[in-house]
């Protein structure tokens, strides 16, 4: 992801058609890993730790390390093979998520 945004902030002015398949990889990429959050790592996390805010910040300074702790070694490095198994399930299309039209 950072390599995309990187080219494209080096990217001519008009490399339009560079910017455009630029752009389009971001969407992808973005689509994957948000489908891997929704169908893989958010029922697994809540499950093993209910989360009690909704707060982006509090998510990853007080639920991440609580889900951390009570999940295991274990049971995280499974989760974490899982969530790379997802990537070859996942749409390119954005609209294709559940949350699109959730
Ligand atoms: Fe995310």
């Amino acid at each position: 992801m950072e390599k995309l945004f990187k080219e494209f902030e080096k990217a001519g002015e008009r490399a339009y058609r560079r910017k455009r398949e630029l752009a389009d990889s971001m969407i992808e990429e973005l689509t994957v890993h948000a489908y891997i959050e929704e169908e893989i790592f958010y029922p697994v996390a809540r499950a093993a730790v209910p989360e009690t805010k909704d707060h982006v910040e509090e998510e990853e300074d007080e639920w991440f390390p609580e889900v951390r702790s009570a999940m295991g070694r274990k049971r995280l490095q499974e989760l974490g093979q899982r969530m790379l198994d997802a990537r070859g399930d996942a749409p390119k299309n954005p609209l294709e998520l559940k949350s699109a039209t959730a």
